[in-house]
């Protein structure tokens, strides 16, 4: 279906969903969750240690991903508006969106400065980095876009939950549940128009979910040193292949959009089903393997603490 058509065929639905997001948001501040009285001034010359922090790296490298990403918002604001336009219930929804985007980012800084949990510095540099280079995927057609910011918005609520479940700090813990509760609220938006767009469109949906699973990555690709940290993040098991195919790919591409079950295809979509369904399956496989080996690889790690008998 062509693009506008199908924009403008959801205009009403995007209007609904919109105010059932508007009427479920709670307001929230992020000065009420920050601990201001755990902070100081940070003296000339100050030099950031690793001994500021209990968190491990692999939390604070989940911090640092999942905050650069949220300081993304201008080139995800762009990409969302290029394809679904600024008129009418998709534009209102986009910008109302992106207050509440612009939200998380305030409150996880705010956390991460006063408790010196990561270096302000490194985070200020790779800020400038990544803003100013501006990298975001750029789907173009609206069935594309529709389906990656639903599996999106769900990997960065899974993210920032298990994340805020590792800090070890019931406030941090506060902070990242927070802002996972709202990227839930934008997935749940997300999923149900894309369910709508599957009855208007169910052919291009198909080929549209297919070709965004097989390119899916997670946000935060741009970032320096992103293979290092998407590495870390994985080992910490906050966010994997297991849990993408687990949490992500079968709840929502399998139940919830009910995939399998569709019918009246055309040819490329009943193609792109096929290559669709044993793609999902192969990720399940790769995701338990490598579960797996991590599991056997910090078997062997406590192993090796293990002192030696003298
Ligand atoms: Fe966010
Ligand atoms: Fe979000």
């Amino acid at each position: 279906m062509d693009a506008a058509a199908l924009v403008s065929e959801l205009e009403p639905t995007v209007a609904r969903l919109l105010d059932r997001h508007l009427a479920q948001a709670k307001e929230w501040f992020p000065h009420q969750l920050v601990p201001y009285t755990r902070g100081r001034d940070f003296e000339e010359g100050y030099e950031w240690s690793p001994e500021e922090t209990a968190l491990t790296d692999e939390v604070r490298s989940s911090l640092f991903v999942n905050l650069l990403t949220e300081d993304n918002l201008p080139y995800y604001f762009r990409t969302i508006e290029a394809v679904f336009g600024r008129q009418s219930a998709w534009g209102e929804w986009n910008r109302r969106w992106t207050a509440e985007e612009g939200r998380h980012s305030i409150v996880i800084r705010d956390y991460l400065t006063v408790t010196r949990a990561v270096d302000p510095v490194a985070l200020e540099r790779a800020r400038m980095a990544q803003v100013s280079c501006g990298q975001v995927p750029e789907p173009t057609m609206p069935q594309d876009g529709l389906v990656y910011v639903t599996l999106q918005e769900l990997a960065t609520r899974i993210a920032h939950h298990n994340t805020g479940k590792l800090v070890d700090d019931p406030v941090g813990y506060e902070v990242m549940k927070r802002v996972a509760s709202d990227e839930n609220r934008h997935h749940l938006f997300y999923r149900d128009l894309a369910s709508a767009a599957l009855e208007v469109d169910p052919s291009g949906m198909v080929v549209a979910i297919e070709r965004q699973v097989r390119e899916f990555e997670m946000p935060g690709t741009g970032i320096v040193d992103f293979e290092t940290h998407a590495r870390a993040i994985a080992k910490a098991g906050i966010y994997d292949f297991q849990i993408h195919h687990g949490q992500i790919l079968l709840p929502v591409v399998l139940r919830h959009w009910g995939v399998e079950e569709l019918t009246g295809l055309n040819e490329g979509a009943e193609r792109a089903r096929d290559a669709l369904l044993k793609r999902i399956d192969r990720i399940g496989k790769a995701g338990r393997r490598l579960t797996r080996r991590r599991e056997e690889d910090a078997a062997g790690d406590a192993g090796a603490r293990v002192p030696e008998p003298v």
